[in-house]
C-alpha cells in the first residue's frame, strides 16, 4: 500500500482515466477526495472506492468555476486535514479543424484543462506549502506535444499543461512538492468508445504496442508519481502511448 493514508483529491473521476486513478488510489490505501461535474458518476466511483477500505467523499464540481473549485477545496481541507496529491485529470473535447474552431468552443476546452488545473492547484499549493509536501499530477496527451489534426484547442490546451507543469514544478521544488505530467495515448475510456471504430485502428496501426492503452495503465503511473518512490522526479513529462508519436 504505497499510498497509505495520502490525501488525494482527483478531478474528473466519473469515469475513465480519473475513475481508473480513484480505484488505484483507493487500492494503495489513499483517502479520496473527488471531483467530477457529474454527481451521479462521480457518487458511484465513491461508492466503489469506500469499498476498498479507504475514506472517500464525492464533490460535484466544474474544474472551470474558480468559485465553485475555491468552495469545494476549502471543504476537502476542512473535512480531510490536508491535501497531499493533487491529479487534474478532467477533462473534454470539442474537436474542429483550424478554420472551424469557434471562439466559444475554443474558450471552454481551454477552461476546463488549463484554467481546471491552475483553479486547483491554486486552491491547494498554499496547503502544499506551508506542510513542505505535495505530489501534483497533471493528465495531459500526446497531442499535448505533437498537435493532432481537428484538435486545435485541445492540443493548445494540453500543450499548455506542460508549460504550466514545468513552471510549477520549478516555483514548488523548494516546497519539496513535485510537479508532473502525464501525456496518455489512445486509452480506452468510454469517450473513447465513441470514436469511429476506422481512426482507432489508423492510431493503432501507428501504435508499436498494437493496442490501446487500458485506463489502469495510466493509473499505474499516477500512482508511481503520486508515491515517494518518484521523490526525485519533477517536472518530467512522461508519455504513456504505447509508443505512439515518440
Ligand atoms: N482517453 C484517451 O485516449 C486520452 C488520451 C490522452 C489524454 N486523455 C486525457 O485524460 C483525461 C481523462 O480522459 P478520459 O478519456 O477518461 O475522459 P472521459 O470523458 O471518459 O472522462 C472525463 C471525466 O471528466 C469529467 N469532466 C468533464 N468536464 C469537467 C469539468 N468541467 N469539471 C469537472 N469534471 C469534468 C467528465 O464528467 C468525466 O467524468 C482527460 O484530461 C483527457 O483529455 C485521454
Amino acid at each position: 500500500m504505497k499510498l497509505k493514508g495520502k490525501v488525494t483529491l482527483i478531478t474528473g473521476a466519473g469515469q475513465g482515466i480519473g475513475k481508473s486513478i480513484a480505484l488505484k488510489f483507493a487500492a494503495e490505501g489513499a483517502d479520496l477526495a473527488l471531483f467530477d461535474i457529474n454527481r451521479e458518476t462521480c457518487t458511484k466511483t465513491a461508492e466503489e472506492c469506500k469499498g476498498l477500505g479507504g475514506k472517500c467523499k464525492a464533490y460535484a464540481v466544474d474544474v472551470a468555476n474558480r468559485e465553485q473549485v475555491t468552495g469545494a477545496c476549502e471543504e476537502v481541507l476542512t473535512v480531510f486535514g490536508r491535501v497531499d496529491i493533487l491529479v487534474n485529470n478532467a477533462g473534454f473535447d470539442r474537436g474542429a479543424t483550424l478554420l472551424k474552431v469557434t471562439e466559444e468552443d475554443w474558450q471552454a476546452v481551454l477552461d476546463v484543462h488549463l484554467k481546471g488545473a491552475l483553479n486547483c492547484i491554486q486552491a491547494l499549493a498554499p496547503n502544499m506549502i506551508g506542510r513542505k509536501y505535495g505530489k501534483i499530477i497533471n493528465i495531459s496527451s500526446i497531442y499535448g506535444k505533437s498537435g493532432g489534426i481537428a484538435a486545435i484547442s485541445y492540443s493548445a490546451a494540453k500543450g499548455g499543461i506542460l508549460g504550466l507543469t514545468k513552471s510549477i514544478a520549478k516555483e514548488l521544488g523548494r516546497n519539496n512538492i513535485n510537479v508532473n505530467a502525464i501525456l496518455p495515448g489512445l486509452t480506452d475510456t468510454p469517450t473513447i468508445k465513441k470514436m469511429p471504430e476506422r481512426y482507432k485502428r489508423m492510431i493503432i496501426e501507428a501504435t508499436p504496442l498494437m493496442r490501446m492503452a487500458r485506463p489502469e495503465e495510466i493509473a499505474n503511473v499516477a500512482a508511481f508519481l503520486a508515491s515517494d518512490e518518484s521523490s526525485y522526479i519533477t517536472g518530467a513529462t512522461i508519455e504513456v502511448t504505447g509508443g505512439w508519436m515518440m
